[in-house]
């Protein structure tokens, strides 16, 4: 009999032995190596709030795609989404009723959104809109800021989580190159700074604003440790930016829906110029979306000369999906129940790790949380969360995955709407047991 959390054991081992002889470091993206495991965690089938990996043992899942699977895995709205696009023939580089129904949506959701256009991921979507601002500006440098993930295009590929040895003076960070194979030639065009830091901000608009064509931020920092904007700061970051002519957009991959249908913007009630959109926005299908402003996205062809195009832009699988899951999401129970739940599950954590005697901070907004081990209070910046204990953490995933609990080893954790109470209280009871297995070893 197969029970929770098995010890993984051969199958897993033998398709990764497999696999390095096909796929490059036997993964197809980086960031699939799990650390606890020395290989990625290797899936069966995902169903509601749970998955199977191939040895099949089963987990309550609190990875959930990296927070794509916000409606969790196979959920009924999203397979009869797909059974219809298969009933259309699956048209593909066609415009349909679809995406204008799409848009609409986002659209009366979203306070930025006037106009939206769609595309396949988020590193792709926030290139876009990088490419739009500078369209429309006229202007080719852009700030954003130290800790802050925006896909790995050549263009942002900067100081997401650059290593604090090599992070240069805390109110002046160095730009710090994320990936091999881009040219330094292109770091002239990327202004780091401290985030939260309103007054960095005002020194360097007043100094290079002319040269800046944008700003780019998560409006929830969750690639950080959850980090929040201090009040008052969002609000001055939309008046500096409206004084310098600079394109204000928030990266919402990830802050999108996690706290409300009208995203991080609608939550904190600061309305940015551009917006992009991820993850959760696909139904657990591929779709991005960026959208803003009428004036600044007409700065996109055809209407304007920032080319965005695509073969595969707004494929009927991932619209009718996204059509399906925006649905869901203004459903008057939707979250009430998403938030409650998740809250169930912060409050859990801290009660947890606090008996278990393990040191981990839990910050949480929304549908996500962070856990960050070996911190005793709440970070204010990427620097102080970049402390965070990495052995301890990839201790405690390994020994979550014993107990039937599966987290990835990242910045963020979170629900889906199909965990349930019970998915709730039996993950709970898994990290309680982690915890004290770590603790006391
Ligand atoms: C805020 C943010 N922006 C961009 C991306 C990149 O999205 P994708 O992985 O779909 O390319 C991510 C992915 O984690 C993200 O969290």
């Amino acid at each position: 009999m197969v029970t929770m959390g098995q010890r993984a054991s051969t199958e897993a081992d033998h398709l990764f032995e497999q696999a390095q002889h096909y796929l490059v470091g036997g993964v197809s993206a980086a960031a699939r190596l799990h650390p606890s495991l020395g290989r990625p965690f290797l899936a069966a089938r995902g169903e509601g709030g749970r998955v199977w990996d191939v040895d099949g043992n089963e987990y309550v899942d609190l990875n959930t795609s990296f927070g794509a699977a916000l409606l969790g895995h196979g959920h009924p709205a999203v397979r009869r989404a797909i059974e219809q696009a298969l009933d259309l023939g699956l048209l593909c580089a066609h415009e349909t009723v679809y995406q204008v129904e799409a848009a609409r949506k986002i659209s009366q959701l979203v306070p930025c959104a006037e106009l939206v256009r769609f595309a396949g991921s988020g590193t792709e979507t926030t290139w876009h809109a990088v490419r739009t601002a500078r369209a429309y500006t006229g202007k080719h440098r852009i700030v954003k800021f130290e800790g802050h993930f925006h896909g790995y295009s050549d263009t942002l590929g900067y100081s997401a989580w650059p290593p604090l040895d090599q992070a240069g003076p805390a109110d002046a960070p160095v730009p710090y190159t994320e990936s091999g194979g881009i040219p330094p030639e292109l770091k002239q065009f990327v202004i780091v700074l401290p985030w939260n830091d309103a007054e960095a901000l005002e020194r360097t608009l007043r100094a290079q604003g002319h040269e800046i064509a944008a700003v780019i931020m998560e409006p929830i920092n969750y690639n950080s440790g959850t980090l929040l904007p201090q009040p008052g700061y969002l609000e001055a970051v939309r008046q500096l930016t409206r004084d310098y002519n600079v394109v204000l957009i928030f990266d919402e991959i990830l802050s999108g829906f996690r706290t409300g249908p009208s995203c991080a913007q609608g939550y904190l009630g600061v309305t940015p110029d551009l917006c992009t959109l991820g993850k959760a926005l696909g139904g657990g299908t591929a779709l991005s979306a960026f959208a803003g402003r009428r004036e600044i996205m007409d700065a996109v062809a055809p209407r304007g000369g920032a080319v965005h195009s695509g073969t595969f832009n707004a494929h009927l699988i991932p619209i009718l999906a996204a059509n399906a899951f925006l649905d869901e999401i203004v459903k008057p129970e939707f979250y009430p129940t998403l938030l409650q739940r998740s809250e169930t599950l912060h409050q859990g954590l801290l009660d947890a790790f606090e008996r278990a005697g393990l040191p981990v901070w839990v910050q949480a907004k929304g549908a996500r949380f962070s856990l960050l081990f070996g911190l005793y209070d709440e970070p204010r910046s990427y620097r102080e969360a970049a402390r965070w204990d990495r052995e301890l953490a990839r201790r405690f995933f390994a020994a979550a995955m014993r107990h039937g609990v599966y987290f990835h080893f990242a910045w963020h954790h979170g629900l889906s709407i199909q965990h349930t109470d019970e998915d709730v209280a039996r993950a709970l009871e898994g990290i309680e047991a982690a915890a004290r297995e770590v603790a006391a070893s």
